[in-house]
């Protein structure tokens, strides 16, 4: 039998195989409490999931392992917490205080579907349970509004220190958008400065109360205003959109230097566009090409969240103000994209729980004893 302690208990439970669990989220700090009655264990952990990625069937399989490893046990009270990490940073403390993290979804070439992937990511979190808030941050085309069909304007408030913009709120996302500052006839070159005071206006004057992610979408590209906008956002980390051709490719490449340039990490690469399949004949087709962002990400290591097909729904999803995730929750589409929000979770989680210190140190001194 393996040595009932917490290391003991933590190598067992890395054995659990389940695609809604990812081991390397199991550190010392998992283990909120373990006691041992006779034969009975009483153990709590906690773990960096969605709450929704927890179900009896895991449950079961982490009950499982620990009697295969811990053969003396007779009974087992096992109670799972999930929880969402939260990025530490000063910057975001002092700007964002009630957000755990913050997430820039940018693309270096505009058309690649950005937004669409923006909005389902935010309702798939959503609807697993997490606190979402969205700032729609591209002066270009700016088209979160209507792909969360949302049309109406944020209410203000006075407080007695300030003045406080409520979200607005569609799907269990809060949502402001730059769309509603902007006047529609104003020439791009006024819209850098804009884009850069409305996003800092963003951060401070809205009521975004508890959130656990906040995702910003970019403008495309990597210019000034965008490179403005990522130092102005304290942010946790960033996904990079492109579609699997070439000249999509040579601008995601792009955006990864900006990022690295200015030490935000990229939590990930979404290849959109990535196949169709005609309904009529169930036939596979790669209109923009294959592979692309798998290749990318390899190149440059990173990870590589998934790739979302094309499919009119989606398209249609995004004019109707219905997201994919919401309006098709069984389809294959959402489930895909589903699956990426959470590879996303975990790739946030990951850098929450490196930077952690707390846990390194725990770590450390369980390996000398
Ligand atoms: N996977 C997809 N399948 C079908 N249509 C899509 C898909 N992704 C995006 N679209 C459509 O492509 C257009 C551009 O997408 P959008 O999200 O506005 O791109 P961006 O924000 O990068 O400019 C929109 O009409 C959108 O509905
Ligand atoms: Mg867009």
């Amino acid at each position: 039998m393996a040595d009932l302690t917490k290391s003991g208990i933590l190598n067992a439970l890395k054995k659990v195989d389940d695609s809604n669990f990812n081991k390397d989220l199991l550190i010392l700090n998992s283990i909120k409490k373990f006691e041992l009655k006779k034969d009975k264990l009483l153990l709590d952990i906690s773990i960096a999931m969605p709450s929704s990625s927890l179900s009896d069937e895991l449950k079961e399989k982490f009950i499982q392992v620990l009697k295969n490893e811990f053969t003396d046990l007779k009974k087992i009270e096992l109670n799972i917490e999930t929880k969402v990490t939260s990025h530490q940073d000063k910057k975001k403390e002092a700007l964002l205080p009630g957000v755990k993290n913050t997430i820039a979804v940018a693309s270096g070439k505009g058309g690649v579907g950005k937004s669409t992937v923006a909005v389902n990511l935010a309702v798939a979190l959503a609807k697993d349970g997490a606190s979402v808030g969205l700032i729609d941050a591209d002066i270009y085309g700016p088209s979160i509004p209507l792909m969360l069909g949302i049309n109406e304007k944020p209410k203000v408030y006075q407080n007695q220190q300030s003045m406080k913009i409520i979200p607005l709120e569609n799907y269990g996302v809060k949502v402001i958008s730059i769309g509603l500052l902007l006047d529609d006839n104003a020439p791009v070159i006024w819209r850098g400065p804009m884009a850069s005071g409305a996003v800092k206006q963003f951060m401070s004057d809205v009521d975004w109360g508890e959130l656990d992610y906040l995702i910003f979408d970019l403008p495309p590209g990597t210019g000034d205003i965008q490179l403005t906008l990522v130092q102005t956002i304290p942010l946790t980390g960033a996904v990079i959109v492109t579609t699997p051709q070439e000249v999509s490719l040579i601008d995601a490449r792009k955006a990864l230097k900006m990022f690295s340039r200015v030490n935000v990490p990229v939590l990930g690469i979404i290849e959109n566009m990535s196949y169709f399949i005609a309904p009529d004949t169930g036939k596979s087709y790669d209109i923009f090409g294959s592979g692309g962002g798998e290749k990318i990400s390899k190149e440059l290591t990173t990870p590589f969240l998934g790739g979302i097909p094309i499919d009119p729904r989606i398209r249609i999803g995004g004019d109707n103000g219905k997201p994919m995730v919401y309006d098709n929750p069984d389809s294959e589409h959402a489930n895909i994209i589903t699956g990426i929000s959470r590879h996303l979770v975990d790739q946030v989680n990951l850098r929450n729980l490196q930077a952690d210190s707390d846990s390194k140190i725990e770590i450390l001194l369980d390996d000398n004893n």
